[in-house]
């Protein structure tokens, strides 16, 4: 071989070369959206996906200079075929990271999975205390809440400003109820009040008539209920029809009533919730937000709607510090980490277990809107008891 031929055999593997490199970085990153896409919270499932979406469309169809392809699985809320479900994406799909769920139980399996497996997880709903807690990991992040933060923030509200002294609560027997009650009663009872009775019934049921008789009989200060979706619709009705709201105000985290106004209508009118969204905050961004999302989807947002696009946020702050590379696990972390999250919520933090450092707002109930009335609990960070990382 001439050494020109030589060179410009190694001229054109040098180009080869680049061109695959190239073509390699440009892969597209597979997104698995595990969601509920049937049953009591599917219209939270639609809403976190068109969020999701929303913020990679704005970002021209790619995050950290990759195109996504997303792969569906719906998990029917159902914890026992959570694991398989999320073991599909990972094992059979190969996802980059999985986005997902509502339902803290399907949730807890996921984390499991993803922990062992390091495939990212961002959460973009589940409130699940110990995913933040015991099962906290370097690749798992939360772009929601947990389950104590609006909880805890609802029990301080009704006895320190409502004035409330003995409650009872209400809940779906699952690990958010339970987290829920248990939140807003270490709220309540720091600040005076006494939570004099714990009343359940199973995920999903909606039969709740006999515990309402319950609660007329007792006749409590308040009543706090943790319900969402379709659920949340039922209950909010149902004591509204036992006519137990002209006398016992019944307070909740915002679940009881983001996305399900239309539905509850007269029912819901009044009702005062603490959560890290609201109506009327009236920002330039959550206006352009909510504009962008009402064009897309024909629907006004909710907080599921914001939740999914903070996990795009979230993912496309660490895919742009490691240009795309999500194997660069530490980097990815660590731009999360310290990033201020511009939601449309509100600037937000995320704290060492990775749980969103938020305002938790306290909201009214007016016609179709959760007005924003004040800051219910500023900055609220996560205890994250139990967290080692
Ligand atoms: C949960 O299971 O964590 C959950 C479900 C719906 C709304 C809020 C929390």
């Amino acid at each position: 071989m001439t050494t020109s031929v030589a060179r410009t055999t190694l001229t054109a593997l040098a180009l080869a070369c680049v061109a695959t490199l190239g073509h390699a970085q440009q892969a597209k990153l597979k997104v698995g959206l595990m969601l509920p896409y049937s049953g009591t919270f599917t219209a939270l499932g639609v809403a976190i996906e068109n969020g999701f979406k929303l913020r990679v469309e704005e970002q021209g169809g790619k995050l950290g200079g990759r195109e996504i392809e997303y792969i569906k699985v719906d998990d029917e809320s159902d914890p026992a075929k959570a694991t398989d479900n999320v073991n599909k994406l990972i094992k059979r799909d190969n996802v980059d990271v999985i986005v997902g769920t509502v339902h803290s139980g399907v949730a807890m399996a996921m984390a499991k999975a993803a922990k062992e497996s390091g495939t990212v997880l961002i959460v973009p709903n589940a409130g699940a205390d110990a995913v933040t807690g015991p099962m906290c990991a370097p690749n798992i992040f939360r772009s929601s809440f947990s389950n104590w933060q609006p909880a805890f923030a609802m029990g301080e509200v009704a006895a320190k400003q409502q004035g409330k002294k003995k409650a009872m609560t209400i809940t779906w027997k699952y690990a958010a109820g339970d987290e829920s009650v248990a939140g807003f009663k270490e709220g309540f009872e720091k600040a005076g009040g006494q939570v004099t009775k714990q009343l359940n019934v199973p995920f999903p049921n909606v039969e709740f008539q006999a515990l309402l008789t319950e609660i007329a009989a007792a006749k409590p200060d308040a009543v706090y209920a943790f319900f969402a979706g379709g659920g949340a619709v039922k209950f909010v009705k149902d004591y509204a029809a036992a006519g137990l709201n002209k006398t016992i105000p019944l307070y909740g985290p915002g679940f009881l009533t983001d996305g399900t106004l239309d539905a509850q209508g007269e029912a819901a009118q009044g009702m005062l919730t603490t959560l890290h969204y609201a109506d009327g905050l009236n920002t330039p961004r959550d206006t352009a937000f909510r504009t962008a999302y009402a064009k897309a989807f024909k629907l006004q947002p909710d907080v599921y709607a914001v939740q999914g696009y903070d996990a795009a946020q979230m993912l496309g702050i660490g895919l742009a510090a490691v240009k795309g590379d999500i194997g660069k696990k530490a980097e990815f972390a660590s731009a999360i980490e310290k990033a201020k999250i511009d939601s449309p919520r509100g600037p937000f933090s995320i704290g060492k277990s990775h749980n969103p450092v938020q305002d938790i707002y306290l909201r009214k109930v007016e016609g179709k809107e959760n007005k924003m009335v004040s800051i219910a609990s500023k900055s609220l960070a996560d205890p994250a008891r139990g967290c080692r990382m």
